[in-house]
């Protein structure tokens, strides 16, 4: 086993969100929240990662069978946060070294802050390191106690707080660090003494430190990182966090969003310099675009959709599976599905490509210059050679429109340029 591991628990059911989905898959920006803890842990350094699953594991596994370095641990019955990380014991053999421990429900969690929780473990020779982090209201979080010298003395779950402890603004957001196999150690004393009757994977500091092991909690991670969704009010609030990263690193990286507030962009999105995101768009899905290009207001762009340099999509034109060459225009009320377009070509308002037929999606070709008018429908398949003309309302019945050619009607003929 290759370390450091990474141990992400994402076994329960998450009842709060009221869902048949497990917690872990709904979704932050377009992805669903597990990924964005692959993604974290990965990035901080770990070479393998174990996801404990439980509660929809068919679900979880299904949505991360493309992460090469990602295992899977089963928890049979949801008995608390301890029992879930015993559940790697066996796939973690004799395996010794660095292991974090995080939670699948945290989405905002980055890579940055938990490299430095394992370089800091690293450098103390700690048996756990805790990122913990002070927060404005604690609501729902374990508190750290702290002896009156600082040290960490235990960590407290909620419905086992006293009053006076509840007041705690420091909270424990489930970032750990533990040096294998002191862990198991731990593990194995754990009891169900708790309001819950659960694990608590929160104790094993605690029994570490009885243990004459050095325990450390370092107060470095920010509130935004640690946000958890236990309920769909703190999925959008994820979501809106998210959004702001997003927003904020394709500004940085050149691209103009005249409004982020009304602006939609998934997190897999990828956008060139100079291109200005206008009011009201949702880009959601796999995109590319270049550089120098106008998109909105109200453009929806799905899936699949890849704009070259100095392209305009403009208002109400829904575009998914399509790419569209440089400097190809489409400005007003269209939709193009499964479509090829050249480039320096023309959309007119209204142009659509009718690319399901009620059983299959069929593509569209539309070759360079060519110029669609306002209305036309063109039925798919169908393939718009280079410099062709469709006119306004005409609809492309025939598969085929040659190249340099003016049609117009319905169904679409053939005529005579003037
Ligand atoms: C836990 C912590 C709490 C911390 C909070 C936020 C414990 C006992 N409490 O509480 O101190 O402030 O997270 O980080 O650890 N899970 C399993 N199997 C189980 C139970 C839970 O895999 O048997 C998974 C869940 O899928 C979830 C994560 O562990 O991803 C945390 O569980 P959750 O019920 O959300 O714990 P909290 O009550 O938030
Ligand atoms: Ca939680």
């Amino acid at each position: 086993m290759q370390g450091p591991v990474a141990i992400l628990l994402a076994a329960g059911h998450g009842k709060r969100m009221k869902s048949s989905r497990a917690k872990v898959l709904h979704e932050v920006c377009g992805r669903p929240m597990i990924h964005y803890v692959v993604d974290a842990a990965r990035g901080a350094g770990a070479k393998t990662i174990i996801v404990v699953v439980g509660f929809g594991a068919d679900q979880v596994r299904e949505a991360l069978r493309d992460e090469p370095d990602v295992l899977f641990a089963t928890q049979e019955r949801q008995l608390g946060t301890g029992d879930a990380v015993r559940a790697c014991r066996e796939l973690l053999g004799d395996y010794e070294g660095p292991a974090f421990v995080l939670v699948g429900d945290e989405p905002l969690l980055r890579p940055g802050p938990l490299a430095d929780l394992l370089a800091r473990q690293q450098d103390d020779g700690a048996a756990c390191l805790m990122g913990t982090a002070v927060v404005p209201d604690p609501t729902g979080f374990g508190r750290i106690l702290r002896d009156t010298a600082g040290h960490f003395l235990r960590i407290i779950e909620q419905r086992d707080c006293r009053p006076e402890e509840a007041r705690i603004n420091e909270v424990n957001p489930s970032c750990y660090v533990f040096e294998l196999p002191g862990l198991w150690e731990a593990l194995e004393r754990l009891d169900t003494g708790n309001a819950q009757g659960e694990y608590y994977l929160t104790d094993a500091p605690t029994l570490l430190q009885d243990m004459g092991r050095k325990v450390v909690a370092l107060a470095v991670l920010e509130p935004d990182d640690i946000l958890g969704v236990n309920t769909r009010q703190h999925l959008s609030q994820a979501h809106a966090i998210m959004q702001s990263r997003i927003h904020d690193r394709l500004m940085t990286d050149g691209v103009s969003i005249v409004d982020p507030r009304s602006t939609y962009i998934d997190g897999r999105v990828t956008i060139g310099e100079d291109t200005v995101i206008y009011p009201f768009s949702v880009l959601n899905g796999n995109i590319v675009i270049g550089r120098n290009c106008r998109v909105g207001p109200f453009a929806h762009l799905r899936d699949g959709t890849v704009l070259s340099d100095g392209v305009t999509v403009g208002a109400f034109v829904e575009t998914v599976r399509s790419s569209l060459e440089t400097g190809t225009s489409v400005r007003h009320l269209a939709y193009l599905g499964d479509a090829q377009v050249g480039a320096g070509v023309n959309v007119g308002a209204g142009a659509v490509t009718a690319n399901f037929n009620g059983t299959d999606k069929n593509p569209t070709v539309i070759g360079d210059r060519a110029q669609i008018g306002a209305g036309a429908v063109l039925v798919a398949p169908s393939k718009v050679g280079p410099g062709a003309v469709i006119g306004a309302g005409a609809v492309v019945t025939k598969g085929e429109v040659a190249a340099e050619s003016t049609v117009v009607g319905v169904p679409a003929r053939t005529i005579k340029r003037t």
